[in-house]
């Protein structure tokens, strides 16, 4: 295959990944995170537990019609259902393409120990190349922003792109999409502009850094967050002014040929990260398709409808198609709030 027609297909792919009407299931927790999240509502964290939450998503009746793609983690991309049946041939046979997290976590940045920088590397051509023999048609690197005092220092910023573009790169040259996930975190108390500052100053450089590692960007999707106030900022702020300056600073700093943005929930609820990307779309159209890809605004309640039990499965999947479906819609600008069940 040539260069042109490795791109060619990777756009083809990124293009199906952020199809109209539908957007990414974030299935990528770690096993830690898991655990964490079955603690809360007391449900065992264990290699079975954790198989039986990810089939009861992977097998919702009409999964594919709302959800385009599936991050997995590696213990999941290894796994069967109950059925014995592969995980990644379940997703193939509705059509979901399968994803794969390829990061190793955050560490500690050396010299300032507020900042995280991702791990993950070394080792990742080969790991790629195994992961794209196992049906693997896209991954996922994030890296995260903190806001704070004297935070993001430039450095912290440098090293992050830096490795994302490494990785999309490696990605790109082992025949898979690379998401480029560069996460301004909304903890704290900071407000909608120091957001959209740190925002612009991350994708400004993610983009420069792309570029000189000759990232193909109509072969990525990017993952970022919207331009929001932190969980605790005391002027908390409307979809409509979330999606104006989100919109304002996409305008600004994404290239035209990036095939679309699929944006993380990062700590909004399942319903304000719904409204949010809907307020975006309807302000659309856009050179780019404004999708998502989110985990815990897809997930929590379904999670807590399910708590660990079979005869709850089904519930649970009324509950998460349900917002796959109104997520959908959002990213035509079609949702409205009396759509929520009671
Ligand atoms: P959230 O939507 O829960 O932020 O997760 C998305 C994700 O994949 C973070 O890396």
């Amino acid at each position: 295959m040539t260069g042109k027609d490795k791109i060619a297909d990777l756009k083809a792919t990124a293009e199906q990944m952020v199809a109209i009407g539908k957007g990414i299931l974030a299935a990528d927790e770690s096993s830690g995170t898991i655990e964490k999240k079955f603690a809360k509502v007391g449900i065992a964290c264990t290699e079975d537990s954790r198989r039986a939450y990810r089939e009861l998503f992977f097998t919702t009746p009409g999964i594919g019609k709302y959800i385009s793609g599936v991050i997995l983690y590696d213990e999941t991309i290894r796994q069967s259902a109950s059925n014995g049946e592969k995980f990644v041939t379940i997703l193939e046979n509705t059509g979901v393409l399968p994803g794969i997290k390829v990061d190793q976590g955050l560490k500690e940045m050396e010299g300032s120990p507020n900042e995280k920088v991702t791990k993950g590397l070394e080792g990742l051509p080969e790991r790629l190349k195994e992961y794209a023999g196992m049906g693997a048609r896209f991954a996922k690197w994030r890296a995260v922003i903190t806001i704070g005092d004297g935070l993001p220092t430039d450095s912290n910023i440098k090293q992050n792109v830096g490795i994302l573009a490494e990785y999309a790169r490696a990605c790109q040259d082992a025949g898979i999409v690379p998401i480029v996930e560069p996460e301004v975190l909304m903890d704290g108390s900071h407000d909608i502009s120091a957001c959209r500052d740190a925002s612009e100053m991350t994708l400004s450089a993610v983009f420069d850094a792309l570029r000189s590692a000759d990232v193909a960007i109509d072969g990525m999707i990017l993952k970022t967050n919207m331009v929001i106030p932190a969980k605790e900022c005391p002027k908390q702020a409307t979809p409509e002014e979330i999606a104006e300056a989100t919109l304002g600073l996409f305008r600004k700093v994404l290239p035209k040929e990036l095939v679309g943005q699929a944006f993380l929930s990062g700590g909004q609820s399942e319903l304000e990260a719904t409204a949010n990307l809907n307020a975006i779309n309807k302000r659309g159209p856009f050179p780019w398709k404004m999708s998502f890809s989110y985990g815990r605004a897809l997930q929590n309640s379904a999670l807590k409808a399910w708590n660990g039990k079979a005869e709850n499965v089904k519930s649970a999947q009324e509950i998460f198609i349900h917002r796959a479906e109104m997520n959908g819609l959002a990213t035509m600008g079609k949702y409205s709030k009396d759509m929520e069940e009671e």
